[in-house]
């Protein structure tokens, strides 16, 4: 691509996705100032090109070489950038690490975001699918983000109500992603702040440690403790978090299941439907542990898929149709992707 002397050609994306799947970008440009997508957007021949956004790498499952242009998001930058009558208003460029965003924001004493602590990703992707744990999502705590529209080559600020923000969805996923990349984020953490400790599992932790009023920072504590005991760190072997939703069922749905299957977990939403634990259901039918060449399912959270070595994105998307097909046989319910397949 000579027009473009930053942008490479097939490179290789092992390194810049958490499950560690072999992929190759025809073109990839590593972006660490914004300035740089504008000049995409102005080049005619790198603005027609598929386009893939990257973060972190690590909610996205690569199934075949890429081959358009690889956008690797890598700008920096965090700040106070202003105040409401209840929130501090912070922004994060969106090759920020999310991790170390929390860290930096409880390290200022402004809390908020500890309950999302030791989520792996960048800020960038955070709203992609409203990223959500132990009681919080990222809307309860998002303010606003910028996107540049890379075919038009004009920038756009999104509120929440703009984002349309569901269960791990928004309208990047519902197409806007397509057209847009996300040049930061901006956040309103509470003035008035209190634990959120609505999630039993971190409650329970809470209560362990004799911490019946917790600081944010030993929220955030607990938070890193829970997942670290029962989700894999991708440094050490390869996976994209849950790898599926929890399916969102009617009331009658679940009651009959609930008839049939005592032992379901699941949790009423505030609209009357019921979202069902799809780790259970899926350790209730023998996958935990289990692997199908050198794609598995990890012993700890049969949510989570990994990869052992050498799988594919092929492989690890067989895995996952098998798994679904034996939900689908045993409670009749249809198991989705969490993460972008590509
Ligand atoms: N469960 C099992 N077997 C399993 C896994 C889970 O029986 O193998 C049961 C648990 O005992 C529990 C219930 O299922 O009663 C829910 O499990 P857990 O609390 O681990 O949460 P999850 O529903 O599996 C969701 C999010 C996670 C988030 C946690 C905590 C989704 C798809 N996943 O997992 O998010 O960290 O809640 O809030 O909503 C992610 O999106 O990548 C992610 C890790």
């Amino acid at each position: 691509m000579p027009s473009f002397p930053a942008v490479t050609d097939h490179v290789c994306l092992r390194d810049f996705n958490t499950l560690g799947l072999e992929a190759r970008a025809a073109h990839y440009l590593r972006v660490t100032d914004p300035a740089m997508l504008v000049a995409v957007a102005a080049d005619a021949r790198l603005k027609n090109l598929p386009r893939l956004v990257l973060g972190g790498g690590s909610n996205i499952v690569l199934t075949q070489d890429f081959p358009g242009l690889v956008l690797h998001m890598a700008t920096s930058g965090i700040g106070i950038v202003g105040e409401t009558q209840d929130a501090i208003l912070v922004r994060a460029a969106a090759g920020e690490n999310w991790h170390g965003l929390v860290c930096w924001t409880l390290a200022q004493a402004l809390p908020g975001l500890e309950n999302l602590a030791l989520i792996p990703g960048s800020v960038g992707a955070s709203p992609i699918q409203n990223i959500g744990a132990y009681g919080i999502e990222l809307k309860d705590r998002f303010h606003s983000l910028t996107l540049l529209n890379i075919d038009t080559g004009e920038q756009q600020v999104l509120d929440a109500a703009d984002c349309r923000f569901g269960y791990r969805d928004s309208i990047f996923k519902q197409g806007l992603g397509r057209h847009a990349v996300i040049l930061d984020v901006t956040f309103a953490l509470p003035r008035r702040w209190t634990a959120n400790l609505s999630y039993k599992e971190l409650a329970g932790e809470l209560a362990a440690r004799g911490q019946t009023e917790p600081s944010a920072q030993q929220v955030a504590d607990a938070v890193i403790a829970i997942r670290q005991r029962k989700l894999p760190d991708p440094a050490r072997i390869g996976n994209a978090g849950s790898f599926f939703k929890n399916p969102v069922v009617a009331a009658e749905r679940r009651d009959a299941l609930l008839q049939a299957y005592p032992g379901l977990v699941n949790y009423a939403q505030s609209d009357g439907s019921y979202k069902l634990a799809a780790g259970w259901m899926i350790e209730q039918c023998g996958w935990k542990g289990r692997s199908l060449g050198q794609a598995g399912v990890y012993e700890k959270q049969a949510l989570v898929l990994v990869n052992r070595g050498q799988a594919s994105g092929a492989e690890i998307m067989q895995l996952a149709e098998a798994i679904n097909a034996d939900v689908v046989s045993r409670f009749g319910v249809q198991l989705e992707p969490e993460p972008v397949v590509v």
